[in-house]
């Protein structure tokens, strides 16, 4: 995918350097901001999106603490995965309550969750309260939190109107976030929108009995500090994981046939710069064996520093080199590259050029970003990185 990406800056390049002739100036600018267009949204299609984020959440808004955690838990300080185990699918999302209810009920809308996504795991956070001293219960040490999916009774002949979805026990006294599972509810709701009705908590002596809301608190989005605010965590993944062995390049990503030009700096050149072209064959005449060398790739300059939390931009490499005969372990050549390069020295055969330097192993990265919703969503990005470089 990032060829295409590299590809469209190579033509930013090569527009750029068409002689402008001042009858046809405005011509070739105007199909340069076009080209530069189409680069931008390419590299969004990249990233899973058709369009920037309208988001001006980045400004007075701050992500839940949560998602830094996990964001900083599964990603190094560049956006790299760390350890590609530890999130289950590619994509977590955080919602906040939309309902501001002072009853202990939630709504969350779900709209931006896209539809190709799969709710792995739906999670309702609260931030439990401490009891108030007048209200506490010596007697118990626990209550029964129960979390129920709200039903359309008109419609689905339910007595009750409720679903119960999960239930535990807790330590009346305790403060701090407790989690919920509530799975089954959001895929409810993902396979008809209409079904959410948000949910409910109750709280009960093991008795059985009701608890007066403000024997056992949870904070609401209303009275308390915005990070307690209760909020709704999905993990889900929307198929765009590779499946191949982790971190190793398919064979169809690198075919011979495509342009091994030096990846051009993603900063995407106004007017005047040099053309890809040139860096490579004029000003680098004697060129270096293969080796990695680093492609930062900054979201400030592309523009979207407004939506992006974390990473600000990322170093994704570029390979650049010759693969000349002969190829030593070092370039970690295949096979077929060592022969190709030998048919080279040999000139056995015309036309054969030196193996190409291209990365063989890519890293994913990942993004914690602000949705059209203002939700903070923390997704991976497989691929994104060069790991190393090899000859083939
Ligand atoms: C370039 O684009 C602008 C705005 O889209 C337009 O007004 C102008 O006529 C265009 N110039 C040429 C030469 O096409
Ligand atoms: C959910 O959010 C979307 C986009 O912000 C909005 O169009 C839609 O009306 C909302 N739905 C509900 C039920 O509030
Ligand atoms: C609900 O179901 C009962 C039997 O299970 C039936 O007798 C009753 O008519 C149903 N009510 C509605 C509103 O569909």
């Amino acid at each position: 995918m990032f060829s295409a990406v590299v590809f469209l800056v190579s033509i930013v390049g090569l527009v750029n350097s068409r002689p402008s002739i001042e009858l046809n100036r405005f011509a070739v600018e105007n199909e340069s901001e076009e080209v530069r267009l189409a680069a931008i949204k390419r590299l969004l299609e990249v990233f899973g999106m058709e369009d920037p984020p309208a988001s001006p959440g980045r400004g007075h808004k701050q992500p839940p603490q949560y998602m830094l955690d996990l964001y900083n838990t599964v990603a190094d300080v560049d956006g790299v995965t760390k350890d590609p185990t530890l999130l289950e699918g590619n994509t977590v999302r955080s919602f906040f309550d939309k309902l501001h209810s002072q009853q202990v009920e939630f709504m969350f809308n779900l709209s931006t969750v896209a539809r190709n996504e799969k709710v792995l795991t739906a999670e309702l956070h609260l931030f439990k309260l401490r009891p108030q001293a007048s209200l506490t219960f010596s007697r118990h040490h626990f209550c029964q939190v129960s979390v129920y999916q709200l039903l359309d009774n008109t419609k689905l002949n339910v007595s009750q109107g409720k679903r119960l979805v999960s239930s535990r026990l807790i330590p009346i006294h305790s403060n701090g976030w407790e989690v919920f599972t509530v799975t089954q509810a959001v895929r409810t709701w993902m396979t008809d929108e209409h079904s959410n009705l948000g949910l409910l908590v109750t709280v009960r002596t093991l008795a059985g009995i009701q608890l007066d809301i403000r024997t056992v608190r949870f904070a609401s989005g209303q009275n308390h500090h915005h990070s307690k605010q209760p909020m709704l965590v999905l993990f889900t993944d929307d198929g765009r994981r590779v499946t191949t062995p982790e971190g190793v390049l398919k064979g169809s990503d690198d075919s011979p046939a495509s342009p091994k030009l030096p990846l051009p700096s993603l900063t995407l050149p106004g007017p005047g710069h040099r053309s890809a072209r040139s860096l490579d064959y004029e000003e680098d005449p004697d060129r270096k064996p293969c080796q990695r060398l680093p492609l930062y790739v900054d979201f400030e300059e592309i523009g979207w520093s407004g939506w992006i939390v974390s990473p600000r931009g990322y170093n994704a490499y570029h390979c650049k080199g010759s693969c000349p005969f002969p190829l030593g372990q070092n370039m970690r050549p295949t096979n077929h590259a060592t022969v190709q390069s030998i048919i080279n020295a040999l000139k056995l055969t015309k036309g054969i050029e030196m193996p190409c330097c291209v990365p063989d192993k890519l890293f994913s990265i990942n993004l914690l970003y602000f949705d059209d919703d203002e939700n903070v969503v923390l997704k991976q990005y497989d691929d994104m990185v060069a790991g190393s470089c090899g000859c083939h």
